[in-house]
């Protein structure tokens, strides 16, 4: 075997690699979170029906589920040119996941090194062979539709802080937490207006241990975080507010500016971004309000934030931080919860 060494990129971390030669379990929560990952270990060759034809032409997004088809512009393209545009914004979400996935690979065998506690080892252990599964499942399913996009340069750089950190704790914030905050999120979103059985089947399997791993970031973390120095925490809460300000700065701001990820699947479809622009400054004009879909979570409010609040990683100086940046700090944990709970499969 040959490594193709232009794909690859090396990141150099200071992390911390810890030894624990007492077996004792200090944490029953977390033991239990051990025993269920065992349990429900899966096998995509056998959950799978893999021989599902993907058509990909058909768009996996449901035409009435589509948030820029209700602006005229995109309503005014042809239909094959706008059929496009749902196709490879579908393609980009997906490779999104596809990056995402073997960033959480990486960050879940990290804490493996470097958590203190035995029945930590075991779980995140477990942690890693479930993401390691999801690249599987993803990079199997995008190779049926034959679309690829590379990583958002935003998604990059959040994990790599998160890779690159000096502490543990900082890479649960910034991988379960945040990126799993933001994954549970889109994958539950995608599984609402996805047309292809197959991508549902996927999303569903998936899912079912992403929750586990916010849930394990609910019952480690808060207490690894409880029992630190004040000033440790601090810094903590630093990491957990640059790793928000990222991922909000990736946000489209007013339809200004795009991803460099999102112009590439407007050139792919042949769409001039200031057209695109224009069209949506033409709609919110006239009070056309681009609905989300039914049934949609917001992962920044609903998963995100009620994570880090629930663990102490929002303290009271990072809580003001944000406020005055206009950062909502929202509390509301029934969304977060039903999540965790739906992971009790019994
Ligand atoms: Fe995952
Ligand atoms: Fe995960």
């Amino acid at each position: 075997m040959s490594t193709n060494w232009e794909t690859t990129n090396v990141l150099k971390s200071p992390m911390e690699v810890c030894w624990q030669l007492s077996y004792d379990i200090d944490e029953e929560k977390l033991s239990r979170l051990y025993t269920k990952a065992k349990k429900f270990q899966w096998d995509a060759e056998e959950q799978m029906d893999w021989s599902y034809e993907v058509d990909p032409s058909r768009p996996l997004i449901d035409e009435s589920q589509f948030g820029l088809g209700q602006i005229p512009f995109v309503q005014s393209l042809p239909k094959s040119q706008s059929d496009a545009l749902r196709a490879h914004i579908a393609a980009y979400q997906l490779s999104q996941f596809l990056h995402g996935e073997q960033g959480a690979l990486m960050t879940a065998a990290a804490l493996t090194h470097a958590v203190p506690d035995y029945e930590g080892k075991l779980y995140t252990a477990t942690q890693t062979m479930d993401e390691a599964r999801h690249v599987e499942v993803f990079d199997r399913y995008i190779k049926k539709i034959a679309m690829i996009y590379p990583m958002g340069k935003w998604l990059k750089e959040l994990i790599d802080v998160t890779l690159t950190a000096d502490h543990w704790v900082k890479i649960a914030i910034g991988m379960n937490m945040v990126v799993e905050g933001l994954a549970l999120g889109a994958f539950h979103n995608m599984k609402n207006v996805t047309s292809c059985e197959l991508l549902r089947d996927v999303l569903t399997y998936v899912m079912r241990d992403e929750a586990r791993h916010v849930a394990f970031g609910g019952v480690y973390v808060g207490k690894t975080i409880a029992e630190m120095h004040e000033d440790d925490r601090e810094e903590v809460a630093e990491f957990a507010m640059q790793a928000l300000k990222l991922m909000r700065g990736s946000r489209v701001r007013n339809g200004q500016q795009f991803d460099a990820g999102f112009l590439e699947v407007l050139k792919a479809v042949d769409i001039d971004p200031a057209d695109l622009v224009k069209g949506v400054m033409e709609a919110r004009a006239q009070g056309i309000k681009v609905k989300p879909p039914t049934d949609q979570v917001h992962a920044f409010k609903h998963l995100m934030m009620p994570a880090l609040i629930r663990v102490g990683a929002i303290t009271q100086r990072t809580r003001e931080a944000l406020e005055s940046e206009g950062i909502p700090v929202t509390e509301d944990r029934a969304i977060l919860e039903s999540f965790e709970e739906s992971l009790d499969m019994n």
